[in-house]
């Protein structure tokens, strides 16, 4: 492990942003990618949440090798058994246990006593050790928890076993420097402190998670828990790519390191992105699109001559090549497949022919591809789930005096079908009225984005939608140089997930 532990939360509290869901397949992909990405332990769900998550958990625990693989459970019997009942089979498994040491939680959320609460962590630390000797305690709330009697838990859940006790800023309420002051606190009147890792878990609520987070590791704490993005509960959580950048850029100050593979940064980002449908702001630090780019003259000007005058960071570092244009319509399968190997994807056979096939389809509509597009395609392409539907063609008739009408043909279990509907919404309604009529569902379009992965006329689009079925979102993504295909293969991506996790009670009520 690195001087400083990386604690990846994305697939617990990342997964706990509102409106994200993800499916046991997207899970998995994201462990694999967060395994890559070299972080030290995997927080990978809170199994007695949901059949799913539990399900997740397991996959992940037995799957995913080289971290640590935690799971959450609050501090009683049924959560901690049923956390390693998911564990159980992992190289190194954690049991994550917590539970809320402020007094308002106390009185209003648990309506228990100091005394009740210090005893019910004692014991669950005690039990989550009688199945594995990795058992880390939360005090949740503990910023805003009365200093001497969070001592006094953590002091007692060392005591029991824990061997590492997490101080989080559930609320996102602290400075930077009351936070450190606090961690120096636990380190000088905790006396059992060296026998355990200190960590901490930031929430953004005020944007200072990050520098929280670092303000608590110059005072002591070992392990920094974060997640991909900054993704999480409201403003969401300390932003991995960022804290660790800061200690590696600033190195010279921090002194400090983790053990992460930096060049696998922005694939991540990428993929979590891409998987959750949260996108990244333009100018977010790190992996924003602009956070390496120049626009006014006298800054492009400086980086031609130095790149350093305006630069603290190469963008080489976290993964990201120079965006140039690398291939064309006359490239071959090899020089696609080795572009392909040099940005990291290693992909079978079938994966290689299918998106090679596309990318000669498209090199037709579209004169250049970049790196970025290529990644997109990747994206993509790469399904992990069975196709109910897939779209053959799509065809849309619309302008100011038309009635936009859509025909589509979609290739279902039963073959091919045929469709056409117009609908006064506009072409991209009439696309998706389409759909219902041949899936026979009738799903409810929360959230649509279009966005253009790199400039010029015949950029590729990327369309992300969210469709509501009972209750959960599902995210859908399509990509296409035109924007109706890429609308069509967005909601087509959705219903199938939905179709895949739902398949029996689809087919008994056909009604989404
Ligand atoms: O924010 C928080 O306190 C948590 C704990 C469960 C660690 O997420
Ligand atoms: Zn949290």
């Amino acid at each position: 492990m690195g001087e400083i532990r990386v604690f990846d939360t994305t697939l617990r509290d990342g997964e706990q942003s509102p409106g994200v869901s993800l499916n046991f397949e997207e899970k998995l992909e994201i462990a694999h990618q967060l395994a890559r990405l070299n972080v030290d332990i995997i927080e990978a769900g809170f199994p007695i949440a949901s059949t799913g998550d539990f399900e997740a958990v397991k996959a992940i625990a037995q799957e995913v090798e080289g971290p640590v693989i935690a799971a959450l459970a609050r501090a009683t019997e049924r959560d901690i058994e049923r956390a390693w009942e998911a564990l159980q089979f992992a190289e190194q498994p954690r049991i994550h246990t917590f539970i809320a040491t402020s007094n308002i939680h106390l009185e209003y959320k648990l309506n228990k006593t100091q005394d009740e609460v210090l005893e019910s962590a004692v014991k669950a630390v005690e039990l989550a050790k009688s199945y594995t000797d990795d058992v880390e305690f939360s005090a949740e709330d503990s910023f805003r928890s009365d200093k001497d009697f969070l001592c006094r838990v953590v002091e007692a859940v060392i005591e029991a076993g824990a061997t590492t006790v997490n101080i989080p800023d559930t609320v996102g309420y602290a400075t930077p420097q009351e936070y450190g002051a606090l961690i120096k606190y636990i380190k000088d009147n905790v006396p059992n402190i060296e026998e355990a890792i200190i960590s901490v878990h930031c929430h953004n609520d005020l944007g200072l998670a990050v520098a929280n987070s670092l303000a608590a590791m110059e005072n002591g704490a070992q392990q920094i828990e974060c997640t991909i993005n900054g993704i999480g509960e409201r403003a969401g959580n300390t932003a991995l790519e960022e804290v660790v950048m800061a200690l590696n850029t600033r190195q010279d100050y921090y002194t400090k390191l983790t053990d992460i593979n930096l060049k696998e940064i922005y694939k991540t980002s990428k993929l979590v992105s891409s998987m959750t449908g949260m996108s990244v702001q333009a100018n977010k630090a790190i992996v924003g699109e602009n956070a390496f780019a120049h626009e006014s003259g006298i800054h492009q000007d400086g980086v031609i001559k130095e790149r350093t005058t305006y630069e603290i960071m190469e963008a080489e570092t976290i993964g990201l090549s120079e965006n140039k244009i690398v291939l064309g319509k006359h490239s071959g399968r090899h020089a696609f497949k080795d572009r392909l190997m040099e940005l990291g994807y290693e992909l079978d056979d079938d994966n290689l022919n299918q998106l090679f096939k596309r990318f000669k389809d498209l090199a037709d509509r579209k004169k250049t591809f970049t790196d970025r597009d290529l990644e997109a395609l990747v994206e993509d392409e790469i399904n992990t789930i069975p196709q109910a539907y897939e779209l053959v063609n799509v065809q849309v008739i619309s302008g100011d005096r038309a009635l936009p009408t859509a025909t589509l043909r979609l290739e279902t279990e039963e073959g091919v079908v045929t469709e056409s509907a117009y609908c006064e919404g506009g072409p991209i309604d009439a696309v998706y009225v389409t759909i219902d009529q041949i899936t026979g569902f009738n799903c409810e379009l929360d959230d649509y984005a279009i966005d253009a992965i790199t400039s010029g006329k015949d950029a590729l689009g990327e369309v992300t939608i969210k469709l509501k079925y009972r209750d959960r979102l599902f995210i859908g993504r399509g990509v296409s140089v035109d924007i109706i295909e890429a609308s069509a293969k967005a909601y087509l991506n959705a219903v199938n997930k939905i179709v895949y996790e739902n398949g029996d009670l689809i087919a008994d009520q056909k009604e989404v």
